[in-house]
């Protein structure tokens, strides 16, 4: 089967050829230069510029995998979670490609994709579901922070989230807070690599707490807070790496120990993550050093596939697909708060 998968649901552009496990193209078109003089995602600003570039990076997918529109045999899309008109863009245009091939079409959960990610290895990258094991995942986003257990293929329950920020957006504000440009993890773990990061001591938000939620606005609040009382320490460059160091292992502290917690107590052998922020070494080093100290299986994505892309869904739609299609896929409409516990958990 040669799939055809867009990804739209925030601010990357993503088109992949899939065909039978196997990632033969995933063009990503990031948006990140236009959104960072706003300081954030703007969804309106989004949704035009995935307009402008859907076709060429289409084009480009199929170009670079050697694949003609007619030799399709299938389209997928992101149908939520995500900004309502960003994911409308990817997913009608999905749904109108379709129908003018006559070949099914199947709306993929962003954060299901997600959650299959750390199962695709190599180069090309495919798919390795016979590796599959029962498992915990981290996903860990600019928008998301979720831990969800994984009992089989296509089952799997949503244990905790976060009750405010992502872990994502923490980095994002508490860059702002240093006038940082958007997004700020990436220059945050830079910034931290020469920091000491027992420099100042902020909240580990819920660590203690016996559920797996997240939340992690007090922690961004602590950070304003104390450059409030102590701005002078924003022109310091010293201090600068130190705070960038001090507010990492806060988040990776947290991240790292709740989700290897949950992991001991529902008894998983294997523990996942994805997401643009498990690009952090240091958070995929402390979850790497948890996981072999606990004896407990680790796998993560590579950084490509870890951040927002088209393979990821078009690897899940592929499987789903194996499955016969619902006749009413080319009449759904984009659900951009869709719950991942709604998702049928009897498997593909
Ligand atoms: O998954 P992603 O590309 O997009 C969504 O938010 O869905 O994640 C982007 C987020 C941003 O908040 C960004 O600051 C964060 O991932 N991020 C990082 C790193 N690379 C990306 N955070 C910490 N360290 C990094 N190296
Ligand atoms: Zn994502």
């Amino acid at each position: 089967m040669n799939l055809l998968a867009f990804e739209t649901s925030c601010d990357e552009t993503s088109v992949a050829v899939v065909s039978q496990g196997c990632i033969r193209s995933n063009v990503i078109s990031s948006q990140v230069d236009l959104h960072r003089e706003y300081g954030g995602v703007v969804p309106e600003l989004a949704a035009r510029e995935h307009l402008r570039n859907l076709l060429p990076v289409a084009g480009e997918a199929l170009r670079l995998a050697g694949i003609a529109p007619g030799d399709l045999d299938a389209i997928a899309a992101t149908r939520g979670p995500g900004l309502p008109s960003a994911l409308m863009v990817g997913f009608k245009a999905a749904q109108a490609m379709s129908f003018t091939l006559e070949v099914p079409f199947v709306g993929v959960h962003h954060h299901e994709a997600h959650l299959y990610s750390p199962w695709i290895v190599g180069d090309p990258p495919r798919a390795d579901f016979g590796a599959f094991e029962p498992n915990l995942s981290l996903i860990v986003s600019g928008g998301h922070t979720l831990l969800v257990h994984l009992l089989a293929e296509g089952r799997h329950r949503v244990l905790g989230s976060t009750l405010d920020d992502a872990a994502g957006e923490c980095f994002d504000k508490v860059g702002k807070l240093l006038g940082l440009p958007y997004p700020a993890g990436p220059e945050i773990e830079r910034l931290a690599e020469s920091g000491d990061r027992r420099a100042y001591d902020f909240p580990r938000p819920m660590l203690q707490e016996a559920n797996d939620d997240f939340s992690f606005s007090g922690l961004k609040t602590s950070v304003r807070y104390f450059l409030r009382d102590r701005p002078e320490l924003l022109d310091d460059a010293k201090a600068r790496r130190n705070l960038c160091a001090s507010v990492q292992a806060a988040i990776v502290e947290v991240l790292a120990v709740k989700t290897l917690k949950a992991a001991s107590r529902i008894g998983v052998r294997c523990v996942t993550a994805s997401g643009g922020v498990t690009c952090n070494r240091t958070l995929r080093q402390a979850l790497e050093q948890g996981c072999r100290r606990s004896g407990l299986r680790w796998r993560v994505a590579p950084a490509g596939l870890c951040t927002d892309n088209a393979g990821m869904i078009g690897i899940l739609a592929e499987r789903k697909l194996q499955k016969p299609a619902a006749s009413e896929a080319l009449v759904e409409e984009v659900l951009p708060s869709w719950e991942m516990d709604s998702l049928q958990t009897n498997g593909f």
